[in-house]
């Protein structure tokens, strides 16, 4: 199992988010550079790409995500994982020009396909976040937790920068409950949608590769039930679990007093 407890004292802290992937990555070391290499080599086919697969995540899902978890006109965000900026472009339009947004991410090559104004970009990973304490009053990761190297250390930091009483979203695609539903999606995740990336994609050695990972991560990833222990692990009260078509999970929490 991929949870790894810290100590005796702590054991429902998790460290990696999914059981290491061999077939791309020999340690965590070269896992970090395979994330970012992927990740800036597919940057400029991920919107287009995202959008014909959207398999139901798209601006609007995002948009009706963020008005679930509770992000207020004015507020100010921080969108860790910001990618190409598809949910920080919904959290602009519910926050308003009150409201400040600010985005996280260690791909330079997805950071320069944001195209949002008045947005400030800041080069980091969840685990060590590089802002202040106390500083923002949403924080949302967009189908970023299966990167993190260190889920107990990025919930604790998400917790580090939240104000008390502030807002936590993190969307995450989850492996069906079902087997029959896991073997239908692992069948259209691993072959359609290679293909589908391969004819939209202009890097077309690369694209295909990522939503191959996309996958894998998905069937390695730590069960649900483990990131909200992880959540409260961390501090974080009113942790829950919204589930949209058997896979589309969204966890919210509010970072306590
Ligand atoms: C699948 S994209 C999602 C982008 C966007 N949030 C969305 O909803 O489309 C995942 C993003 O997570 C970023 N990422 C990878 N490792 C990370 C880490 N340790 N901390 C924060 N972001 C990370 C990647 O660079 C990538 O931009």
């Amino acid at each position: 199992m991929n949870v790894q407890a810290r100590s005796a004292q702590d054991p429902v802290k998790v460290q990696l988010p999914h059981t290491p992937l061999p077939a791309y990555y020999a340690d965590e070391a070269e896992h970090t550079r395979y994330l970012r290499r992927i990740f800036d080599d597919t940057a400029p086919d991920y919107d287009r790409i995202e959008r014909v697969l959207a398999l139901g995540s798209g601006p609007w899902y995002r948009r009706t995500a963020l008005q679930r978890a509770g992000l207020a006109e004015g507020a100010q965000v921080l969108d860790v994982g910001i990618g190409t900026g598809l949910v920080a472009r919904e959290a602009l339009a519910l926050i308003g020009p009150r409201g400040q947004l600010v985005g996280v991410d260690p791909s330079p090559g997805m950071m320069g396909e944001v195209a949002l104004p008045g947005v400030e970009l800041v080069t980091g990973r969840a685990e060590a976040l590089p802002r202040p304490d106390a500083s923002a009053d949403f924080l949302s990761l967009g189908y970023a937790l299966r990167h993190i190297s260190d889920v107990g250390a990025a919930f604790d930091e998400f917790h580090r920068v939240l104000r008390p009483g502030a807002r936590l979203l993190i969307l995450e695609i989850s492996k069906p409950e079902s087997a029959w539903g896991t073997a239908a999606l692992k069948a259209y995740m691993r072959t359609v949608v290679p293909v589908i990336a391969r004819v939209v994609a202009r890097r077309k050695s690369t694209t295909p590769e990522l939503w191959r990972f996309y996958w894998d991560t998905i069937e390695a990833c730590i069960a649900p039930a483990t990131v909200m222990d992880a959540l409260r692990a961390a501090g974080f009260v009113d942790v829950r679990r919204h589930v949209e078509l058997g896979v589309f999970s969204e966890y919210t929490a509010t970072r306590g007093h």
